[in-house]
């Protein structure tokens, strides 16, 4: 079969997202359809924010995002290419378990233009911005496709690096970013007092996909692109675990400087960041006037494939920085700087069939068999296609004429199908009767996209058995994937019930183990059966129940016998309306346990085999009530804290532990049960709240004097915390 081969450059995606492009939807504040339309474009962004920033897991390109932003900001009154004021920009990578800590000068977003005619519009506005006679002089550099973050050093040492947040705030990500061996700690040479020196964190092309290989062999599932794996990796909590993911940085601007007059132009600090020894970009070009930059545009188009960072356009900037200062911002966009996003390169081919690829935990994969097509250098004949809904979303069928792309440059992905070249009598693809075809026998869990071959291979028993006596589970001292693995090799243990029958000649009779080792594991073991009921609600690893859910499931049902009868109104209620009718909405009973949770929940203590594990844990003598939240004798035992505000020396996520640790629970809201707030820089509302309800407020060291014992009179309350110093933390 032989198929015709097409190139686009620009394919029009308003038709395959149904709505009008920009230039036929001219706004109509009246309109009620255009108020709809709106409100369906927030919400779809918002969801896209989630799934880009917070999950780093995105449905849609950045072009096609970019796309749907457009169509909101031109509905909002804004012309292309020139978003204005009451635009919305990008969101907000704020994540919980990071510290917050404000920017001294704003992060701002760009602008950005896709075609030559929108940067001359950038160009004649900036013109009409700037005094008569006031020299255009730019510089081009590449706009990295990375995730933004803002380093201070002061006296020339790196004391904190912060992501982007919502541009005013951020997560404070020192310690990650410390592990970027690429960043120097200390300036070379003379350094301002204080700057915010501004950049990307991004990942290689080739360390993305060492990391993709791996999650693929692992059967997990792939990261869309380097940017999305940079940004899940610098939100990990662990920095040992972000230390194993090779991160790089690269510099390009400042925000808050002092001296402020230290730079007069971009390119003398640019040539300060060599001088410091920091990476700094690779392109960096000088450009007088407008067609000057042109050229440096296509100059860096056609060199970026060799850069180490994925490029997905030109930053254009005016170089001085008094001139910057005439030509101004909006709260979101500087006028004196654009993105000229290159469009993503794409390439019509034949889709010839769809293969379900099996991982090593037995996740199943779906992968488009293209006819080869050439594609941004190279000749591409597979491409993801994610998962099931995925398929039946952009209803893929074999045969198929698709649109491809590749997703920062990288994995090939099925854009969309070309509807109008489709073959009279190609049937949608039916993914279940595919995998009977295949005599594959998989489930898909209840709350989950991906299908699962239903008896566990090997390497899913050892993950399983990992995972269970992991740090965060039931904490099982030296046992990790290589004795889980040596196990399970020896078919000692095949399932976490099966670790406590081991015997220690069992144990000798494996290379790993001597006399001693064997005694060790033994008893650490033994240690496990007394652990906190939350640690064995993780361990066993329930779809969707991470270990803030298991601590909030061991304090509401207290006992695993409660939690395993419980039904789906044990943890969500019907709202009832004043006159007793129920309302369409429910709320959560247990925090954090919304339906797919508790769906998750239900389906998996209704598993036969899930039951015998539990049994089989009961009769190894393992803990299975209590709250488990630390000893019930604790300092703080019984007592209700709320979290507000920033906390610099602890963090949110240690605060929790450590109250936890000593018999505390941490709510997130306040009221007159609150035993106390405890509350650090920025306190907003649950700090008006609790000085409202006569609550008692602490700082941060206030709730430490309470958890060595001091007792709530050595707490400072909140008058006395302000006149303090903050406390201050080593960061290297
Ligand atoms: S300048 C006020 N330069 O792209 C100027 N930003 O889409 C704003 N970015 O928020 C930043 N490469 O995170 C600048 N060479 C570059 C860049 C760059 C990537 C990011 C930055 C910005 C985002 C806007």
């Amino acid at each position: 079969m032989s198929s015709k081969i097409f190139t686009v450059k620009y394919v029009d995606f308003t038709l395959r997202l149904g709505y009008l492009p920009y230039f036929m939807s001219i706004p109509d504040s009246q309109s009620s359809v255009t108020v709809a339309r709106i409100t369906a474009l927030r919400a779809e962004l918002a969801r896209h924010d989630v799934l880009y920033y917070l999950q780093a897991n995105p449905e849609i390109t950045d072009f096609q995002y970019d796309q749907l932003r457009r169509e909101l900001n031109t509905l909002l009154g804004g012309l292309p290419g020139a978003v204005a004021a009451g635009g919305e920009t990008p969101g907000d990578d704020r994540a919980e378990g990071f510290a917050k800590v404000q920017h001294r000068a704003p992060m701002l977003s760009l602008d950005n233009v896709y075609h030559p005619g929108e940067f001359a519009a950038f160009i004649t506005r900036l013109q009409k911005l700037l005094p008569p006679g006031e020299p255009l002089d730019f510089v081009v550099e590449p706009k990295i496709d990375g995730l933004a973050v803002s380093l201070t050093y002061e006296h020339g040492r790196l004391t904190r690096a912060v992501t982007r947040g919502n541009g005013a705030v951020g997560d404070d990500i020192t310690r990650n970013v410390g592990t970027i061996a690429s960043l120097p700690s200390a300036l070379e040479g003379d350094a301002p007092e204080r700057i915010e020196i501004r950049g990307e964190i991004y990942m290689t092309n080739a360390e993305f996909l060492r990391i993709n290989a791996e999650r693929e062999a692992a059967g997990l599932p792939l990261y869309a692109n380097p940017r999305n794996l940079a940004a899940g990796t610098v939100k990990l909590l662990n920095p040992a675990e972000t230390a194993v993911r090779k991160l790089e940085i690269v510099l390009y601007g400042f925000g808050f400087c002092e001296p402020a007059d230290a730079f007069a132009s971009l390119s003398a600090f640019h040539a300060a960041l060599v001088r410091w020894k920091l990476p700094a970009v690779e392109f960096f070009k000088k450009a007088s006037g407008a067609d000057a930059a042109r050229d440096a545009i296509e100059q860096l188009d056609r060199l970026r494939r060799d850069f180490t960072y994925p490029t997905d356009g030109a930053v254009v900037k005016l170089d001085s920085l008094p001139a910057q200062a005439l030509a101004g911002a909006t709260s979101k966009f500087p006028h004196w700087a654009i993105a000229y996003k290159f469009a993503p390169e794409q390439a019509g081919t034949r889709l010839r069939a769809i293969t379900l690829q099996v991982g090593r935990t037995g996740a199943i994969t779906p992968v488009a068999e293209l006819e080869p097509v050439e594609l941004a250098g190279t000749t591409v004949s597979r491409a993801t296609l994610h998962n099931a809904d995925e398929i039946a979303r952009k209803d893929i069928r074999e045969g198929d004429f698709v649109v491809v792309e590749k997703a920062g440059e990288i994995i090939p992905q099925v854009v969309r199908v070309v509807a109008e070249k489709r073959d009279a009598g190609i049937a949608p693809f039916d993914f279940a009767a595919r995998l009977t075809e295949l005599g594959l026998d998989a489930v898909r869990p209840e709350g989950e996209v991906v299908w699962r071959l239903k008896t566990p291979t090997r390497e899913q028993q050892i993950r399983r058995l990992a995972h269970f006596a992991s740090k965060q589970c039931l904490d099982i001292e030296n046992f990790g994937q290589a004795v889980a693995g040596a196990l399970v090799e020896a078919g000692l243990a095949n399932r976490p019930c099966d670790l406590y029958g081991v015997s220690k000649n069992q144990l000798l009779g494996l290379d790993k183990f001597a006399d001693k080792s064997a005694d060790n594991l033994l008893s650490a073991l033994e240690a496990s059966k007394r652990r906190e009921l939350w640690r064995l609600i993780h361990a066993l690893g329930i779809p969707n129940v991470g270990m803030q859910t298991a601590k909030d499931l061991a304090r509401h049902f207290k006992v695993l016998d409660a939690l395993a009868a419980a039904g789906y109104g044990d943890f969500r209620r019907r709202l009832v309306g004043k006159k007793g009718q129920e309302l369409k909405d429910e709320e959560s009973i247990v925090n954090g346990v919304g339906v797919v949770v508790a769906q998750s929940i239900i389906t998996w203590f209704s598993d036969p085999e899930h039951r015998d594990l539990v049994e089989k844990l009961r009769t190894a003598g393992l803990n299975f009530s209590g709250e488990g939240m630390g000893s019930a004798a604790g300092a703080l035992a019984g007592k209700t804290f709320v979290l507000t505000g920033t906390l610099s020396a602890l963090g949110r996520e240690e605060a929790r532990e450590k109250i936890e640790a000593a018999g505390g629970r941490v709510s997130g809201s306040v009221s007159a049960k609150t035993d106390y707030v405890v509350a650090g820089e920025e306190a907003g509302s649950k700090l008006t709240k609790a000085v409202e309800l006569g609550v008692p407020v602490l700082d941060e060291a206030g709730l430490l004097a309470l958890l060595a014992g001091e007792g709530e009179g050595k707490g400072e309350r909140r008058e006395e915390a302000e006149r303090r110093k903050p406390v201050q933390t080593e960061l290297f």
